[in-house]
């Protein structure tokens, strides 16, 4: 079996995944806006040997017929949050090796400011860094926010594919590798490897000289978690790590499949794209003890989270269906998955499931040996490059997976002993590839290699 690579989900909030667990006496996620926090995080991670922490982010709040429910502030579930590219700086400054992978909005960034931030971390970090490319699930609340108008589903994707025009000129094209000479008796960049760019698309325009010269990984590694027709799509021209929702081995490999299928059908190798399914455990000694220990998460939840928070991820007040109603007759503009996933259930069913772990993934609840013993096989069968651990409680859930199951995962051989170096990108595609390949459609944005 192939060695596997993991993630540390995080989110610069009280709470994540639409779940509000942030009273449970072992978490300590009140705390996400306190440098310590956050240094704590960076240091365990990278001591564990995480590949990258992954730094989530939505726009929006939670809305229900035009109000934010109080509910919202009482739990912290959606206000207040941090930038999470604010909070990925004070990660690289604490860490040498760890990658940090951050959220950012196609629909509401600007690609040629945005282009910047990414490229500076990139290159403070030595090209440990990823860029989560979202179209924003949660837009319609966002929209208002920023005062620009809604962009139906599948039209952001559209969006999407010029807002990445516009960046794989700044990040490939408009600096050369080695631009930058920094000779005091000669000259700081030579001249002759800068240029101009020019874009003009349907959504953004962009004209002139980049601001950063070329970073360690040029462009930043590209995850994408689309899960639409339209997202997958998406994913497989542009992706280089998609990550999957959590499910069974036959849905993980059926989305996995169709990823590297897509990726294929865009002139790309099935093997380009990475597929990293989210992961969740609740680890005991004894089943029983596992079991009580979730029992005491899902306690610390107040119920009507749920319904706030399904509204948040798709618009839907889900209070005002009978229970009995079956979810095929609901329809959204917003994140479509997080309806279409339910298809065959009730608007009942999906507050049940909801309450428990929201839009994360379901928690695999057992012993150390069982958890490893999932996650070999889903790997195995649904053909998975990794796992990113959202942990139940932060940072009690990933302390039982460092401590517990990530040494048997060394044991069997499928996690690596630990000690990588390197950018992210080598970390995840294997050494030797620093930058993207030439498949990728980002090389087509690279110019004709100057004369030497
Ligand atoms: C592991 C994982 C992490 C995700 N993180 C974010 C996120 O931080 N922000 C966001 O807006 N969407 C996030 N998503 C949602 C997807 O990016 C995507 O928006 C969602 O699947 C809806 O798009 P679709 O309608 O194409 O499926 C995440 C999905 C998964 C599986």
């Amino acid at each position: 079996m192939k060695q596997l690579r993991f993630g540390l989900f995080e989110n610069a909030q009280a709470n994540d995944s639409g779940t509000a667990t942030w009273r449970h006496p072992d978490n300590r996620r009140d705390q996400f806006d306190t440098l310590a926090y956050w240094r704590d995080i960076a240091r365990m991670s990278e001591e564990a040997d995480f590949d990258f922490v992954f730094l989530a982010d939505a726009w929006g709040w939670a809305d229900v017929n035009g109000q934010r429910p109080e509910i919202c502030s009482v739990e912290g579930l959606d206000l207040p949050r941090l930038d999470p590219t604010i909070v990925g700086a004070a990660m690289v400054a604490e860490t040498d090796r760890l990658g940090v992978v951050m959220t950012g909005s196609i629909l509401l960034e600007q690609p040629y400011a945005f282009a910047r931030r990414m490229a500076s971390l990139d290159q403070l970090s030595g090209g440990r860094i990823g860029w989560n490319v979202v179209t924003t699930g949660t837009a319609e609340t966002a929209v208002q926010a920023f005062g620009v108008p809604m962009v139906p589903h599948d039209e952001r994707y559209r969006m999407a594919d010029d807002f990445m025009q516009v960046v794989y000129k700044l990040w490939e094209g408009a600096w050369e590798p080695g631009a930058l000479e920094r000779d005091k008796q000669g000259r700081f960049a030579d001249p002759t490897k800068v240029h101009r760019i020019a874009h003009d698309g349907p959504y953004f325009r962009s004209h002139g000289y980049g601001n950063t010269a070329y970073t360690p990984q040029g462009t930043p590694v590209l995850f994408q978690a689309g899960a639409s027709p339209a997202g997958r799509a998406f994913g497989g021209r542009h992706g280089e790590c998609m990550f999957v929702g959590s499910g069974s081995a036959e849905q993980l490999g059926e989305h996995s499949r169709a990823i590297r299928a897509e990726a294929a059908a865009s002139g790309r190798s099935a093997d380009d794209v990475k597929v990293m399914s989210a992961f969740a455990c609740v680890v005991g000694r004894t089943i029983e003890d596992a079991r009580r220990k979730y029992e005491r998460v899902l306690d610390s939840q107040d119920p009507g989270v749920a319904v706030a928070s399904y509204a948040w991820f798709t618009g839907l007040d889900l209070s005002s269906y009978a229970p009995e109603t079956p979810m095929t007759e609901l329809h959204t503009e917003l994140s479509q998955t997080q309806v279409a996933r339910f298809a065959g259930q009730t608007v009942g069913d999906v507050l049940k499931d909801w309450h428990a772990h929201g839009v994360g993934a379901r928690p695999v609840i057992g012993t150390p040996e069982d958890v490893a013993d999932v996650i070999c096989d889903l790997a195995d069968r649904a053909d998975l490059d990794g796992f990113l651990l959202s942990p139940v409680i932060q940072p009690g859930s990933t302390l039982d997976f460092i401590e517990h199951v990530l040494p048997i995962l060394r044991e069997r051989g499928v996690a690596s002993p630990g000690g990588d170096e390197g950018t992210l990108r080598e970390r995840l595609m294997g050494k030797g590839s620093p930058t993207l390949g030439d498949r990728h459609p980002a090389a087509a944005a690279r110019p004709a290699v100057s004369a030497a």
